[in-house]
Parts: structure tokens; sequence; C-alpha cells
């Protein structure tokens, strides 16, 4: 696996983040369109409800994204996704392993979740690997996974 390096996105990052989420395998399992996607980021800037977002960098290369919600009562959603050709190489494990440990220790979170679908069987791999404990199924749609601090050591 490349070493993999999380830093804090900026707007500029953006345009390389959309033209990775184009590809129709990376965007069939995200809620929204590139164009909305950007659209929504904007809109959260605005209104002040911006997430902790950090690109995923391998060999100096933005290769994908990871982000924690604004959180609200020490607990925030995780999403994530990788370009196509970067899939299938141990990043987004590594990458949502470096986020869960600065949400815990850095933002002081209590808890961090993530909804999935349940045929995107790679996601919540990412998430059991990582000692994401799946939940309940949320009207019967997006299955629901969550860590707790009290399980933060995996
Ligand atoms: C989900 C995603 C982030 C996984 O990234 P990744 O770097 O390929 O994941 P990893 O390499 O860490 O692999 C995780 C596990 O999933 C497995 N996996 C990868 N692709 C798979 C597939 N299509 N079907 C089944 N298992 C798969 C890997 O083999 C690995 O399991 P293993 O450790 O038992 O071998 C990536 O596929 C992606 O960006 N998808 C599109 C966006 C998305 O789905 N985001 C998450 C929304 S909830």
């Amino acid at each position: 696996m490349k070493k993999v390096i999380l830093r804090n996105a900026r707007i500029i990052d953006f345009p390389r983040l959309m033209f990775l989420r184009q590809d129709k395998e990376v965007s069939e399992n995200l809620e929204h369109s590139s164009f909305v996607y950007f659209l929504l980021e904007i809109w959260k800037i605005i209104t002040f409800n911006r997430p902790i977002r950090k690109v995923i960098l391998a060999n100096n290369q933005i290769i994908g994204i990871i982000n924690l919600t604004k959180p609200k009562n020490h607990s925030s959603e995780i999403g994530y996704f990788l370009g196509k050709n970067y899939q299938g190489k141990g990043i987004a494990t590594e990458s949502v392993k470096q986020m869960v440990q600065f949400g815990f220790y850095k933002l002081k979170l209590n808890k961090i979740y993530a909804y999935c679908d349940p045929k995107n069987i790679a996601s919540q791999k990412v998430l059991l690997k990582n000692g994401f404990i799946k939940k309940k199924n949320i009207g019967g749609k997006k299955f629901y996974f969550e860590k707790s601090i009290k399980n933060k050591v995996k």
C-alpha cells in the first residue's frame, strides 16, 4: 500500500475532486452528482456548516477525500471516496483509521457514524476493519455503522 497522507482540503482542490468523482463506479455509490456535490460544499461554507474535510494524498497527488460533518453533541458522520484507479489498495481503510483518530483525539468526539448502501461491500469492509459496529438498517435502504469512544482503540 502507498503511504497515505491526509491534509486539510482547500477550495482549489475541488476541480480535481469533481473530476475523480465523475467516474460512474465512484459516483453510483455517492448520494449526489459531481456538480450538486460542489454546490452543496459551497453552501455548507456559506452557512457555516462546514465539515472537516481532508484530501487523501498519495505520491503528492490528490486521490480522494474524507470528511467528518460539523460535530453535533460530540458526534459526527464520516464519508469518503477514492478515485477509481486508487481503489482496492487498502487506502480507504488507512484513511478512515487516520480520520477516526483525528476525530476522537483532536476533535474530542464521542461517536463517529456512517451510512452505507447494503450493496457497497467495500465501504462496509472499510468500516468494519476500523472497528465500526453495524447497528441497524435505516428504513431498509441504508446500513448504519458507528464507533464510539468506548471502542476507539482497535
Ligand atoms: C468504498 C471505497 C472508499 C473503498 O476504498 P478502497 O481503498 O478500495 O478500500 P480498501 O482497499 O481499504 O478495501 C476495503 C476492503 O473492501 C474490499 N473490496 C474492495 N472493493 C470491493 C468490491 N468491489 N467488492 C467487494 N469487496 C471489495 C477489499 O478487498 C478490502 O477487503 P479485504 O481487506 O478483506 O481485502 C472506494 O471503493 C470508493 O471510493 N467507492 C466509491 C465511493 C463510496 O462508495 N464511498 C463510500 C460511501 S458509504
